[in-house]
């Protein structure tokens, strides 16, 4: 087991031994293994995962698909992806390795075909895992569209239930909202068992967003000043400096709503305002994350009228960089009103929550790449410091998620000499700093996890439900009445100047805001 030495002026020093949870032998197979996610995630998060000491050796990939590759081509083929997209220099002893461990099967998703010869190599391929049980993994990484004729096959095939142990892996969009979400969570649970399904938002894999919990619940100085008698108010910022890169036919039908704020804000928004689980397992985490969805104050349309602003970035500068608008990108329509920015606020009706905004933030083509919460404390009830005190910066508690994993809080010391001068300190914590170590990003995370059968950081059928019922009414209310305005923000800066005004009318302000 390796053992790291923590380096920190603020806490002890002491050895962590940093190892993979043991996984058991299991077969993956990928719909759609020579397609893009598999390149850029899958394939390379596996193969990191392999290469670490402890990873099982038993276990076997079956990339699945229409391009006509034979099982060297299929070795190549993830060869050439893990050198692209490796986050640290692949030995080739250990590629080789790896790519041992493929195969490839050829065919249309669509046809029955390819279902009989896929349930021979499965035998053959979990016989080989030398496991009585085997742990079989379908990964559905193909678009949306084809996923109800894969699952509604595998079905048939009885490759769901009975004595394989099979999970089904998803990715996001879950669906476009509430109706098709449920649509396509009935099918799956005509299929499967709940607990069989792994729907996967990579933002949940991160360890800082996973830091959000034992933040707040493993310490106990913090969860009494976590409510409305203490909180003035939460913002969250999921802000991203690059455009929509070549994702333009995607883009197009989902925007910035049903991209980032359906899932990974409502995530980050749940975790931040959840109760305590009375354990930390899958179900009692998952139905506290439910029920903060379920609280969130219903709107209306004069609501989000008032409390909602969208945006789509225009063309921009940045240093010597000069890039299109939205409107000018690949696959996307010159008059296009499909929103790249969002801005709103939202109000959870409960006990803890009842009357403190949560300012939420998210857009493409921002001024940096700033993914964080801020929840901002109420000011001291007396003006101890006389004028002074109008200075006074109020106390507050950053978590970053990106680019800097890092907790801090905000608090104000007297400047030295003569007078009451405030001045804003922080104490802080950051990942990079008090760890000398890597971590695995989301996608090994999550996939251990699947592997292991561990669904905490997977959204429940439930939990997908109720997010799309938050934000079904914004999309609606915004696909009704087009914007007159588009683009109105310019790339990199932080939004329309109405996202601004949207906090200034409650006499408060974005931490980061344009001018
Ligand atoms: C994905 C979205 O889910 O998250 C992308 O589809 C977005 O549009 C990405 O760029 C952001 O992830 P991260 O981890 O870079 O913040």
């Amino acid at each position: 087991m390796q053992k790291i030495k923590l380096q920190s002026r603020f806490l002890e020093t002491c050895e962590v031994p940093i190892a993979l949870p043991k996984v058991s032998p299991f077969v993956m197979v990928i719909f759609g293994g020579a397609g893009d996610l598999s390149a850029r995630k899958i394939l390379p998060s596996v193969y990191h995962l392999y290469a670490e000491e402890n990873f099982v050796k038993e276990f076997s990939i079956l990339g699945v698909g229409l391009p006509e590759l034979n099982d060297k081509q299929y070795r190549n083929f993830a060869k050439s992806a893990i050198g692209k997209f490796k986050r640290n220099r692949p030995g080739k002893k250990e590629i080789d390795g790896f790519s041992g461990h493929l195969s490839y099967l050829a065919g249309d998703l669509g046809r029955d075909e390819l279902y009989e010869n896929l349930c021979g190599k499965i035998e053959k391929l979990s016989k080989g895992s030398g496991s009585a049980e085997p742990n079989i993994l379908f990964y559905l990484a193909v678009p949306p569209k084809l996923v109800p004729g894969i699952i509604r096959r595998l079905q048939k095939f009885n490759l769901c239930k009975g004595p394989l142990r099979s999970k089904a892996i998803i990715e996001k969009p879950f669906g476009r909202d509430k109706e098709s979400a449920t649509r396509l969570n009935n099918l799956l649970l005509e299929a499967f068992d709940e607990k069989q399904i792994y729907r996967i938002d990579h933002y949940l894999g991160k360890d800082t967003v996973q830091n959000i919990l034992f933040f707040r619940f493993g310490n106990s100085i913090f969860e009494p000043l976590w409510n409305r008698r203490y909180i003035d108010h939460v913002q969250i910022t999921v802000a991203e400096d690059m455009g929509i890169e070549h994702r333009g036919v995607f883009y197009e039908q989902s925007g910035v709503v049903r991209d980032i704020v359906q899932n990974h804000i409502m995530q980050l928004m749940a975790l931040v305002a959840m109760e305590p689980p009375v354990g930390f397992e899958a179900d009692l985490v998952r139905d506290e994350k439910v029920k903060v969805f379920r609280t969130i104050r219903p709107m209306s349309k004069q609501y989000i009228d008032s409390f909602f602003v969208r945006g789509q970035y225009g063309p921009g500068k940045l240093g010597n960089k000069n890039v299109p608008g939205y409107r000018k990108e690949e696959n996307v329509s010159p008059g296009s009103f499909v929103p790249t920015f969002f801005a709103g606020k939202f109000y959870i009706d409960n006990w803890r929550w009842a009357d403190v905004p949560f300012y939420v933030r998210a857009g493409k083509r921002m001024r940096e790449r700033l993914s964080e919460i801020y929840v901002q404390f109420k000011q001291p009830p007396l003006k101890l410091f006389g004028r002074t005190c109008d200075d006074l910066k109020p106390n507050s508690i950053v978590l970053g998620l990106q680019p800097e994993e890092e907790i801090y809080l905000g608090f104000s010391v007297k400047y030295p000499g003569v007078g009451n001068q405030p001045y804003s300190v922080k104490m802080e914590f950051n990942y990079e700093k008090n760890f000398k170590i890597r971590q695995h990003p989301p996608y090994e995370r999550l996939l251990v996890d699947c592997i292991k059968g561990d669904l905490t950081l997977f959204a429940r059928q439930d939990g997908v439900e109720a997010m799309w019922e938050v934000v079904d009414p914004i999309v609606k209310s915004w696909e009704n009445n087009s914007p007159q305005d588009f683009p109105n923000y310019s790339a990199f800066t932080w939004g329309p100047r109405a996202a601004g005004e949207l906090i200034e009318r409650d006499r408060r302000k974005w931490r980061f805001a344009n001018g």
